[in-house]
């Protein structure tokens, strides 16, 4: 309901001038505290993928494993990690990106999706959108059924959601014009 997902917006802790003068930092870590804060968000996350045949959830290092687990469990799918370089210890595939002060990797393990799998990608926040461009790239390349995208938080001015094909499905939940 709006008045849950209000409350849910309420408890993102904002924090002036982090890491750098003149960023607002959205603080997720004060979502997740209280019990019924995170149960709610729980259900309101998941709710609209209930009827999508999702197979597997593919979370973010390290913020999209927070959630992304619980939406797993949610919709009877299988958990798969995105992460940094060098820490999945079988065959990889992995996509660089431009990131604010040069270029960061991430890396998926090359046996853990099936083309017939139905993905839906999590992370916690969209900002730019490099770092779920990349990670959309990487399962397209993949080749599985079909790719859907979800994120807690959006930052809107930064338009981070037109980085992506117009026929793909992105959801956020909590909105921020600053
Ligand atoms: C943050 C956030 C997203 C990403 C969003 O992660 O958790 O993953 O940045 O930014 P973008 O849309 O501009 O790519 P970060 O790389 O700071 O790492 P962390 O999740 O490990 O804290
Ligand atoms: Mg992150």
């Amino acid at each position: 309901s709006k008045e849950k997902i209000e409350r849910l917006k309420q408890s993102v802790r904002n924090i002036p001038d982090f890491p750098i003068e003149g960023i607002q930092f959205k603080d997720v870590t004060t979502l997740f505290q209280s019990p019924e804060n995170l149960k709610d968000l729980s259900e309101v996350l998941t709710s609209s993928y209930k009827d999508k045949g999702i197979t597997k959830v593919v979370g973010i290092e390290s913020r999209g494993f927070i959630m992304g687990p619980i939406l797993a469990l949610n919709l009877d799918a299988g958990f798969i990690p995105i992460r940094k370089p060098g820490k999945l210890p079988a065959e990889t595939i992995e996509e660089s990106y431009e990131k604010e002060y040069g270029f960061d990797t991430i890396q998926i393990h090359k046996d853990s999706l099936e083309p017939d799998d139905v993905v839906l990608i999590h992370d916690d926040l969209l900002a730019t959108g490099g770092t779920m461009l990349a990670a959309y790239k990487l399962i397209k390349r993949m080749g599985v059924k079909k790719i859907y995208i979800n994120f807690i938080i959006e930052l809107e001015l930064l338009k981070g959601r037109n980085m992506f094909p117009k026929d793909v499905e992105v959801e956020t939940l909590l909105k921020y014009d600053i």
